[in-house]
């Protein structure tokens, strides 16, 4: 495309057999050694955020990565920016969830008054492989009374259908 993401998608480098055998890694962190990719995405991600057809109230972001380009974003199209964490890590009230991981269960947490009933709500990670951390993220959302508009991503790993456990639309720009 002309809007850089070729750019970006030229610097994210697929690792074999990272972190176990098997499994092809794909790493997000060399687009943020350079200045210019990470403006082109962060443009590229900006337009479409502002194009979508309801004001985003809110961008929660899904630990860690999604507190990368989360604060970036929400800055950017004048939403609030809201994390997602591991149990334990957010003072205050919180409701928590958990979902199946390959091994075991991780529990995710959101501060209860992070997001006011009825705001509009774009869930942020990296990256969508199987969709459990996003689902989970998005059951937190609901829990507390926000409204889903979309899921986002940078890139999404296909073969996996993580989007199909998503009950809004999906979005990533890079997909392989
Ligand atoms: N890259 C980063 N995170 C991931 C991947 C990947 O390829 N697969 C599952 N989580």
């Amino acid at each position: 495309s002309s809007d850089g993401l070729d750019r970006v998608r030229a610097l994210i480098p697929a690792i074999p057999d990272f972190p176990q055998p098997g499994i092809v890694f794909r790493d997000l962190f060399p687009v943020f050694r350079d200045p210019k990719a990470l403006e082109a995405l962060s443009a590229h991600l900006t337009t479409h955020l502002l194009n979508l057809p309801t004001d985003v109230d809110v961008i929660v972001g899904i630990d860690a990565r999604g507190f990368l380009l989360g604060p970036l974003l929400a800055a950017r199209v004048g939403a609030s920016f809201v994390p997602v964490r591991k149990r334990g890590k957010l003072p205050g009230d919180v409701v928590r969830t958990s979902y199946a991981k390959e091994y075991g269960l991780d529990e995710v947490e959101i501060q209860k008054d992070a997001i006011k009933a009825g705001q509009n709500v774009v869930v942020l990670d990296d990256l969508i492989a199987t969709g459990g951390s996003a689902k989970a993220a998005g059951e937190l959302v609901r829990m507390i009374g926000g409204n889903i508009i979309e899921y986002l991503f940078v890139i999404e790993l296909e073969a996996l259908a993580g989007r199909d456990v998503l009950d809004a639309p999906v979005y990533a720009p890079i997909v392989y």
